[in-house]
C-alpha cells in the first residue's frame, strides 16, 4: 500500500501542483498574524511558501522557503522526541498524559486525576517535557536541544534573541502553568531555566525548507533523508506522530484528522509541518491565523494536498 502510494506521487509533476496552490492561495487574505509576543507581530503577513521533502531526499518549494521565522510551538513535537530518548516511554507518560483538550494551546488545566498535563503539544505538557531535558546547567541543556534540532534540519540552528526576549518578558501565562505544575510535583525547581528553555526552543529559526525535512525525518523512522543522520530513536517514531495526531492541531485537532488525516503540528508564527509515513514531509508557512492560532493557508493547502494525492491515513 505504501508503496503505491509513492509509486503514485513520484509519477505525478508535484513541483506544478505545488505552484498552482501557491498561485490559488496566495490572493488569500483571511486570518491575522498572532501579536500576544510583541516580536512576533513584525513578520510580513504576506510571505508564503510551501515545501515537501521526500523520504527519499527529494525537495520541492515554492515562495518564500529561505524566510526565517521562529519556530514556536512545532518544537514541541522534537522535544517531546528528545525526552523520550533521554527518559524513555514509561517516566515520560508518568509526566506528561497523552490525551487530547479540546481546548486553547495556552489553557492552563491539568488532567484532574493525575495533575499531569494532558498531552506534550499544548504549552503545558511542553514546558513539563522541556524541563525533563538532560544535561549539566542549562548551557549544556541548550546545547543537547540546539544539537538534537540540528540534526533533523542537517544544519546549525540559533535562537533568535529577540523573540526570545519577548516571550521571556510577556510569558506571565506560561510562568502561571509552570508554577501550577510544580505545586502538583509534576515539574522540578528550577523552573525558571525550564521556563527560559522552553522560550528558547520556541525562538529557534527556521525556514520552510527546514520545515519539510524535519517532517520527511519523522516520515523516515528518525533518519534525516539528505543527511542520514538518526535523528531521534526509530522506536519513539510512533509515540511522537500518535500525538501529533491527536493533539497536534489544538481544538481543530480533530476536524483535522477526520479532514485531512495525517499527523501534523502548527506553530503560533504561522508553520504547519504534516508528515506522511514512510512517504514525505510537507511543511507550509504563511503567517496569517485563525481563531485556533493554525495558519489559514496553511490549513488549506494541506486540506487540498490530501485530497488530490489521497494522504488520509484511512
Ligand atoms: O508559549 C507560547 O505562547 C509560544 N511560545 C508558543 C505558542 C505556539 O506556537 C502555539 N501555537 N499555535
Amino acid at each position: 500500500m505504501a508503496n503505491q502510494k509513492s509509486l503514485q506521487i513520484a509519477s505525478l509533476p508535484l513541483q506544478s501542483f505545488l505552484d498552482d496552490l501557491h498561485d490559488k492561495y496566495k490572493l488569500e487574505q483571511e486570518g491575522a498574524v498572532a501579536d500576544y509576543i510583541p516580536e512576533l507581530a513584525k513578520v510580513n503577513p504576506d510571505a508564503f511558501s510551501i515545501c515537501i521533502a521526500t523520504v527519499n531526499g527529494e525537495v520541492y518549494k515554492v515562495g518564500d522557503y529561505n524566510q526565517l521565522f521562529t519556530i514556536q510551538s512545532i518544537s514541541k513535537v522534537f522535544v517531546y522526541g528528545l525526552a523520550l530518548d533521554d527518559h524513555g516511554r514509561d517516566y515520560i507518560l508518568t509526566r506528561v498524559g497523552v490525551e487530547p483538550t479540546g481546548d486553547a494551546f495556552n489553557a492552563i488545566v491539568l488532567d484532574e486525576q493525575s495533575k499531569r498535563p494532558y498531552n506534550p503539544m499544548v504549552n503545558a505538557g511542553a514546558i513539563a517535557t522541556t524541563s525533563l531535558i538532560k544535561g549539566f546547567g542549562a548551557s549544556e541543556r541548550l546545547n543537547r536541544m540546539l544539537d538534537m534540532f540540528r540534526r533533523y534540519i542537517g544544519h546549525d540552528v540559533f535562537v533568535d534573541i529577540a523573540v526570545f526576549t519577548s516571550e521571556r518578558t510577556t510569558g506571565h501565562r506560561n510562568r502561571a502553568m509552570a508554577h501550577l505544575m510544580l505545586n502538583f510535583g509534576m515539574i522540578d525547581e528550577p523552573i525558571d531555566e525550564a521556563l527560559d528553555l522552553y522560550f528558547q526552543q520556541c525562538a529557534v529559526m527556521v525556514n520552510c525548507q527546514d520545515l519539510a525535512v524535519m517532517a520527511a525525518t519523522l516520515a523516515n523512522k528518525g533518519v534525516n533523508p539528505i543527511s542520514k543522520e538518526q535523528a531521534v530513536d526509530s522506536r519513539y517514531i510512533k509515540d511522537i506522530l500518535s500525538v501529533m495526531y491527536t493533539c497536534g492541531m489544538y481544538n481543530f485537532a480533530g476536524e483535522w484528522a477526520y479532514k485531512v488525516g495525517i499527523p501534523a503540528k502548527s506553530g503560533i508564527s504561522g508553520g504547519i509541518i504534516a508528515v506522511v509515513p514512510n512517504q514525505m514531509g510537507i511543511a507550509v508557512f504563511s503567517p496569517r491565523l485563525d481563531s485556533r492560532g493554525n495558519s489559514v493557508r496553511g490549513v488549506k493547502v494541506c486540506e487540498e494536498l490530501s485530497q488530490h494525492f489521497g494522504l488520509h491515513l484511512f
